[in-house]
């Protein structure tokens, strides 16, 4: 057999959110990967039948009219963005770029599982730091990191636990890092967290040369199927991840519709709304039966029980009804669950079912 890379070794296969079996004929009620329940507005729906394109053409590797809208959106200079085909990509590309055997990449331990993925597959130094309460510890982070430290990668919120860092504690740890290493902010669920003391960062990148902030069209956008997102970064960090992106990263179809969704200001409105009202609602369905919630800031709620044979009993239990929720044992916490707030049909017949095993167990 020809060996692989050393470092390949080292990475455990990324297990996405379960979509169903094709076994069962039904539709599944699919709440393992966070993605959006609602319906684009009538308007958006009309321009995305109404784009054509000619398919044998290869997309615009600058994905220039995108970049415009977004330049303009989120105030931010051209220069500054770069597109992958989802966020992820840019995880490996910033990897690629800054890490190698000598040089660490650093997360926080319970932070979005393609972190440590994307070190490996650079064969850099995977070192992670312990958390408080399901949340990012700063002080953990900074003592974790070195000279050798190149990279530190923190979603906020994060998934799964849905915690947030505030402002001046990302200011902190921005601070407290080491010069040379770049802290990269994924912030893939940003436009959820209505909490006075969040920011996304984008305002903090722009006073810095160090700091990278990750957006996605996966999540609040409705629109994972496509693959896209993109990064605020320093121009000089552009240009180096530039160097290695695949020149057609980003098809065609998603840089037209992306540039419609970012104009729907009725569809992320609604989204916001169903989501606190839902996440309330789930969060207190599960405290009725006895199962703590972690507060999250995101479009997802993590439940911890009192075991992980309890946990996997369950997340099986509604596997057997065509019900997927996202189990957590990759991300070092086998007693918890993760359950996107999906649409109120989904959500009703997720608690619905699980009532029913929990008397049957109780028999
Ligand atoms: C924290 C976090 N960052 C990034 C991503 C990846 O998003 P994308 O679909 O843009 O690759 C996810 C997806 O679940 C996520 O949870």
């Amino acid at each position: 057999m020809i060996p692989a890379n050393k470092n390949i070794s080292k990475i455990k296969t990324y297990v996405p959110g379960k979509s169903g079996s094709i076994k069962l004929k039904t539709k599944p009620t699919k709440l393992s990967s966070n993605e959006s329940p609602i319906k684009f507005s009538k308007n958006t729906i009309n321009k995305i039948n109404q784009t054509h394109l000619d398919l044998a053409k290869y997309p615009d590797p600058e994905c220039n009219k995108l970049k415009k809208k977004i330049s303009k959106l989120y105030n931010v200079n051209s220069k500054n963005i770069i597109f992958g085909n989802g966020s992820d990509e840019l995880f490996y590309l910033i990897s690629y770029c800054y890490l190698n055997k000598d040089l660490q990449g650093l997360y926080s331990k319970h932070g979005f599982l393609i972190y440590p993925i994307a070190i490996n597959a650079a064969s850099g130094r995977c070192i992670f730091a312990k958390e408080e309460n399901f949340k990012a510890n700063i002080d953990e982070l900074i003592k974790k990191s070195n000279q050798n430290t190149r990279v530190c990668f923190i979603a906020n919120p994060n998934n799964p636990t849905g915690t947030y860092l505030t402002k001046s504690e990302i200011k902190k740890l921005r601070e407290g890092l080491p010069k040379k290493c770049l802290l990269v902010i994924d912030s893939a669920y940003s436009e959820y967290v209505t909490e006075k003391d969040y920011s996304d960062s984008l305002s903090y990148a722009k006073t810095r040369n160090d700091v990278i902030v990750t957006k996605t069209f996966s999540k609040i956008f409705g629109m994972a199927a496509l693959r896209l997102g993109w990064a605020y970064c320093p121009e000089q960090v552009v240009q180096t991840l530039n160097k290695i992106r695949p020149a057609f990263n980003i098809n065609s179809y998603a840089q037209e519709i992306a540039i419609n969704l970012l104009d729907d200001k009725e569809f992320l409105k609604n989204s916001i709304a169903h989501n606190l009202y839902w996440k309330k609602w789930l969060t207190n369905s599960f405290n009725d039966l006895g199962f703590e919630v972690i507060p999250s800031v995101a479009n997802f709620i993590m439940v911890k029980f009192k075991s992980e044979n309890l946990a996997t009993t369950l997340a099986d239990s509604l596997e057997k009804s065509n019900i997927y929720i996202r189990k957590l044992n990759n991300y070092k916490l086998s007693n918890c669950l993760r359950i996107s707030i999906g649409s109120e049909k989904d959500l009703k017949n997720l608690v619905r079912t699980l009532k029913k095993i929990i008397a049957g167990k109780n028999k």
